[in-house]
């Protein structure tokens, strides 16, 4: 397996790959790798004839310091996940000097206003962080298509928007969710839940298929209502947010429209760990 943890280097082997337009995938990640991780490399592999992850905890999009030195890295058991999916994979892991050199600072990115909702309205300065790691990562791998999971449905809305806006050349690709089997969406975060928490933890997903279910019957501020009761007195989890929004736009619903796609966003503390998850409602 090839890896790379400079940029230059990583350029130099790419190169030939350009020239000759070969399918390049790219699958961006900060690692602690999981299932759902690897299935984006699998949808990759299958599309592709080459395939690069990045792995790089990237500080800018992080908005609370604790969060960032609590982060798992583990690369070495992340290496032997991807040498077992396949051998051919690249893979870039860069120090941050790497790639911000001494200025570790967010560019700053107009989504058309999908920045300022939910997860941009709870965690001020991420999506900058977001947009200014992922439009380096393209301009240093030149992805053909890039793979996104639609676990962060929001980030993947906002690449499709950096791509559109700053007319880059790549295809992105939103890939489902992966779920434990109680529910709980893999995230590298779950890591950190005790084995308690991660089975109280499957409350999420059952509360989301329950407003699911009842969306179709009642408003969308009554299924909201229903969700805030659910977690209002709840011993260990907090509820920080929970909205149904037009999936394109990200507009909170106020009226049901029959021509509208929705989807229903929600994020938890269990603790002080956070979790997001998300379901398509119609
Ligand atoms: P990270 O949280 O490591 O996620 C990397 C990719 O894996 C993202 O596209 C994410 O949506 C996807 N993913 C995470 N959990 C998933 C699951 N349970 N099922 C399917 N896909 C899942 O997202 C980031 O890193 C960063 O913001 C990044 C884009 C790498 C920029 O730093």
């Amino acid at each position: 397996m090839l890896i790379f943890n400079k940029q230059s280097l990583l350029i130099a082997h790419l190169m030939p790959f350009w020239t000759s337009k070969t399918a390049i995938g790219f699958v961006p990640t900060m690692g602690a790798l999981h299932a759902g991780h690897l299935s984006l490399l699998a949808k990759s592999l299958e599309n592709n004839t080459i395939t690069v992850m990045s792995i790089f905890v990237n500080p800018t999009q992080f908005n609370n310091s604790e969060d960032l030195a609590k982060y798992p890295r583990t690369l070495e058991s992340d290496l032997e996940k991807i040498a077992s999916l396949d051998k051919n994979i690249v893979v870039f892991a860069p120090s941050v000097e790497d790639i911000y050199a001494k200025d570790i600072t967010s560019k700053t990115f107009n989504y058309d206003g999908l920045e300022n909702l939910m997860e941009g309205k709870h965690r001020p300065g991420h999506f900058d962080g977001v947009g200014t790691i992922v439009k380096r990562l393209f301009e240093i791998v030149k992805p053909t298509r890039a793979y996104f999971g639609e676990k962060d449905f929001q980030q993947l809305q906002i690449v499709k928007k950096l791509v559109q806006k700053n007319n880059i050349p790549v295809q992105i690709v939103g890939c489902s969710i992966h779920r434990e089997e109680h529910g709980l969406a893999l995230s590298s975060r779950n890591e950190r839940l005790s084995a308690i928490e991660r089975s109280e933890a499957g409350l999420i997903f059952k509360t989301l298929q329950e407003a699911k279910k009842r969306f179709g019957m009642k408003s969308a501020s009554e299924v909201s209502k229903f969700v805030e009761n659910v977690f209002k007195n709840h011993a260990t989890m907090r509820l920080e947010y929970f909205e149904i929004a037009d999936e394109t736009t990200l507009k909170t619903c106020v009226q049901k429209s029959k021509n509208k796609q929705y989807r229903a966003f929600i994020a938890v503390f269990i603790n002080n760990i956070r979790l997001i998850d998300t379901i398509s409602l119609n």
